[in-house]
């Protein structure tokens, strides 16, 4: 079984080629990022445009690296959602109609399951249950993750994602677009005991996050100071120190909640150097182990999709369905 992998939710136009029995065989991206930077953010028409004019030079590269032919292909996975629904749709459109071209089954794969599927492209895999702690640009969740499709949210953001709290902040402190890893580098340099943030919800019982309040605290502790150096980045530590405080507790009461025996990072916050850390310690002092996938394929990419792809069609679970794609689209509702 060997899968094309397409992802386009959001800024990202990545490809790859899964085989079953030899492991990830290619991959390819293309960020957008320098094109969005301009605005601050992701501009979804301008994203829809890029996907189109990307996609299918990546495919042909990607299947040239891979060493692979149309005939090689036993199927296409593409991210049907959630995303921006332009640009998911240019992934779907273009998916079908390699299907039908091809003759080959297209699988709409959901991007959260993607993520948490990631750290399966890694020589030393998890396997199934485990508990995964999903923290990306747009989503914070704890999942129960029982078998392929079978994924039960533990808790997650009121408000913010946790993502979306480290750009948010970072932009405060002028960096570009998205500054996630920007501040997080930033934050090595800084010290950790002139502010000290609130850690939000760990007064409460639960596995709920709320990071908002977080930015504004920020701002707070920006305001009226020359934004030098030193100040951005004893602000970023003080920061990073709140945001990976806080998960490190709500893993450590999931983890005993759940009793699983293996700790998953995923998505593009699973990146970070300090949450890996802290999250160890977590999982050692709860006896359980931490896995994480390579940085590159904790953000947005085209591997984490063929894998899906391949485990879903290698286990019968195929979605013939017509071009499709969700905006919204719920983790927990999936199925098999
Ligand atoms: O999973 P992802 O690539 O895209 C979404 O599905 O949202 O995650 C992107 C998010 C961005 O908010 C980015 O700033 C953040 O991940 N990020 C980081 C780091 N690297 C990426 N946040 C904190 N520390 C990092 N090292
Ligand atoms: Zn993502």
């Amino acid at each position: 079984m060997r899968v094309l992998g397409i992802e386009s939710s959001c800024d990202e136009t990545a490809v790859a080629v899964y085989d079953a029995d030899l492991g990830l065989l290619a991959h390819r991206l293309h960020s957008q990022i320098a094109m969005h930077q301009a605005y601050g953010g992701v501009v979804p028409e301008l994203a829809s445009r890029d996907h189109v004019r990307r996609l299918l030079p990546l495919v042909r590269e990607v299947l040239h690296d891979a060493r692979s032919d149309r005939e090689s292909i036993d199927g296409i996975a593409y991210t049907a959602g959630p995303g921006l629904i332009g640009a998911l749709l240019v992934g779907a459109g273009f998916a079908t109609a390699l299907s039908a071209a091809w003759g080959r089954p297209a699988v709409g794969i959901h991007h959260l399951e993607g993520h948490l599927l990631a750290p399966l492209l890694e020589p030393d895999a998890p396997s199934f249950p485990f508990l995964a702690l999903l923290v990306s640009g747009g989503h914070t969740q704890l999942v129960d993750v029982e078998a392929l499709g079978a994924y039960r949210i533990l808790g997650e953001t009121l408000d913010d994602a946790v993502g979306e709290a480290f750009d948010k902040t970072a932009k405060l402190m002028g960096l570009p677009y998205p500054g996630g890893a920007a501040l997080a580098k930033l934050a090595e340099s800084g010290r950790s005991d002139r502010f000290v943030f609130p850690r939000p919800m760990l007064d409460r019982p639960g596995l709920e996050f709320s990071f908002s309040g977080l930015k504004t605290a920020a701002l707070v502790a920006l305001r009226g100071r020359v934004l030098d150096d030193a100040i951005r980045a004893d602000v970023a530590r003080g920061f990073q120190e709140a945001v990976v405080e806080t998960l490190a507790e709500k893993c450590r009461r999931a983890l005993e909640l759940s009793g699983h025996r293996r700790l998953v990072i995923a998505g593009g916050v699973g990146a970070n150097v300090r949450l890996r850390e802290r999250l160890a310690q977590v999982a050692q002092g709860a006896g359980a182990r931490l896995y994480f996938p390579r940085a590159e394929f904790c953000t947005d990419n085209g591997a984490m999709i063929a894998l899906a792809g391949c485990m879903r069609l290698a286990a019968g679970m195929r979605q013939d369905a017509p071009i499709g794609a969700r905006a919204n689209w719920e983790l927990g509702s999936i199925g098999a």
